[in-house]
């Protein structure tokens, strides 16, 4: 067949897919496929998500990625130091999600400071791409101590850990609420008094010798300008491969689910259950990699909805609804920064959109709902349908054609999909409750 066809053909079975507009939403019909994307942008969109769950973080990981990244230069740090100091600032707090969602940062910072700098490398340990920086997270909170703070604990402290904790230091000392360029001497002030006792002499010479400079205060209020500033690192960052970004999402979907004990295996079933219908109905191997990662991702943006609404045992307010209908809305956006990522985007934020349009947000129809966002949607319903919650009891396989047949019957999702569901069922069944029975709780949800 040659390309026109393919296409055209690709086009009618309703796997094209779609990027969609930052601006006006508008759908760009386009073939887009996998490639293998940066760690800095992946990671990016997890210190992103972040934020959802307490938005007083106020962009802290970027903040501290970039001052510590400035401190570094300043430090005539290599390349690969650099990047290692962005990584970890990127995600140096990751533990304390937990505390994250009813603490204070401030109050993390200080009393929870080794507790949750453990707790966050201990989320990254096993994932070879990030082993270098694990244990410069580990000793983010370490204090100098005039030179006892080489060692911790009879271990090396690499010398990364003690520029990310005065980036920490100078980020967390800003008050939002005034203008940042008046509160440089402030700050300067803070952290010289704490010159060799918190922090390595030299790298507060360093901090002291470009704190003059405006801009970089000014970028650190700035999202676009921390980008831009960081782009040749990112362009630079190690490129992972499907099965590391497999790795990494499985965590990612680990996080969303943790948020809640009634969903706390959801993420994970959906995206078996996607694999496996996208794989029946003819995607290639690589195509059901995607699936399997788009399925991990799906509720991302579920981060942003509080555990009072995720735990309701009852119906929602119009209130709650508009919480809970946001999250697509989200997992869009924090996906829609990994280039690479098109495709599996499309088919992770468009699980709520409905046929004939009633679904959520960008209420698309049948005409531009791509084949893979169809799967998603019905592996969403069926994985949700068939796991139990506070307010009923997972639905028996009756029920669950009832109420699938119901939805198909009345436009809003696609028979093609749901015939491909019902005439593998036990299958289909047997691989999503496995999944979700064999997933492990480990370091999920951090006792504080
Ligand atoms: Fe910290
Ligand atoms: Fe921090
Ligand atoms: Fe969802
Ligand atoms: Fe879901």
């Amino acid at each position: 067949m040659d390309i026109v066809g393919k296409l055209m053909d690709d086009f009618l079975e309703g796997r094209a897919c779609q990027v969609l507009c930052v601006l006006s939403c508008s759908i760009i019909m386009n073939r887009s496929d996998y490639n293998n994307v940066s760690i800095l942008e992946l990671i990016t969109s997890l210190a992103d998500a972040m934020d959802l769950i307490n938005p007083s973080l106020n962009d802290h990981h970027r903040q501290v990625a970039y001052m510590a990244f400035r401190i570094g230069e300043q430090m005539n740090y290599t390349e690969k130091q650099l990047k290692r100091l962005v990584e970890a600032g990127l995600l140096h707090d990751i533990g304390a999600l937990s505390l994250i969602r009813r603490l204070e940062l401030l109050d993390i910072e200080t009393y929870y400071a080794n507790k949750h700098a453990v707790l966050s490398a201990e989320f990254l340990d096993g994932f070879s791409p990030m082993e270098d920086i694990v244990d410069v997270v580990r000793y983010h909170h370490v204090p100098w101590d005039y030179g006892e703070g080489d060692f911790f604990e009879g271990k090396k402290v690499d010398e990364l850990s003690h520029v990310i904790h005065l980036a920490d230091r100078i980020v967390v000392s800003i008050d939002k609420n005034q203008g940042i360029l008046d509160q440089v001497p402030f700050i300067k002030d803070i952290i010289e008094l704490q010159k060799d006792k918190i922090f390595v002499p030299e790298m507060v010479d360093a901090f002291m010798h470009i704190s003059h400079k405006e801009y970089i205060w000014l970028d650190l209020i700035n999202k676009a300008a921390m980008e831009m500033t960081n782009s040749n690192i990112m362009r630079r960052a190690i490129r992972l491969g499907l099965n590391d970004v497999i790795d990494f999402t499985r965590i990612i979907a680990n996080i969303i689910d943790s948020q809640s004990p009634f969903t706390a295996r959801h993420s994970v079933g959906v995206a078996k259950t996607a694999q496996k219908l996208a794989e029946i109905a003819g995607f290639s191997k690589k195509e059901c990699q995607m699936m399997l990662i788009a399925g991990y991702v799906h509720d991302y943006g579920k981060l942003a909805v509080g555990p009072d609404i995720l735990d309701k045992n009852g119906g929602l307010n119009q209130e709650e609804l508009h919480v809970v209908r946001s999250h697509t809305y989200y997992t869009h956006r924090l996906l829609q920064g990994i280039r690479g990522f098109e495709s599996i985007n499309t088919w992770a934020s468009l699980h709520h959109e409905r046929l004939d349009g009633s679904g959520y947000p960008f209420h698309f129809t049948s005409e531009n709902i791509p084949f893979g966002s169809r799967i998603m949607a019905v592996a969403d319903i069926f994985t949700a349908i068939s796991e139990i919650r506070p307010y009923r009891d997972a639905m028996s396989k009756e029920e669950v054609f009832e109420v699938i047949q119901s939805m198909v019957a009345n436009g809003l999702i696609c028979r093609k999909v749901t015939d491909i569901l019902f005439e593998n069922y036990d299958d289909v069944h047997k691989i999503c409750m496995e999944a979700q029975e064999q997933l492990e709780f480990k370091k999920l949800v951090p006792s504080t």
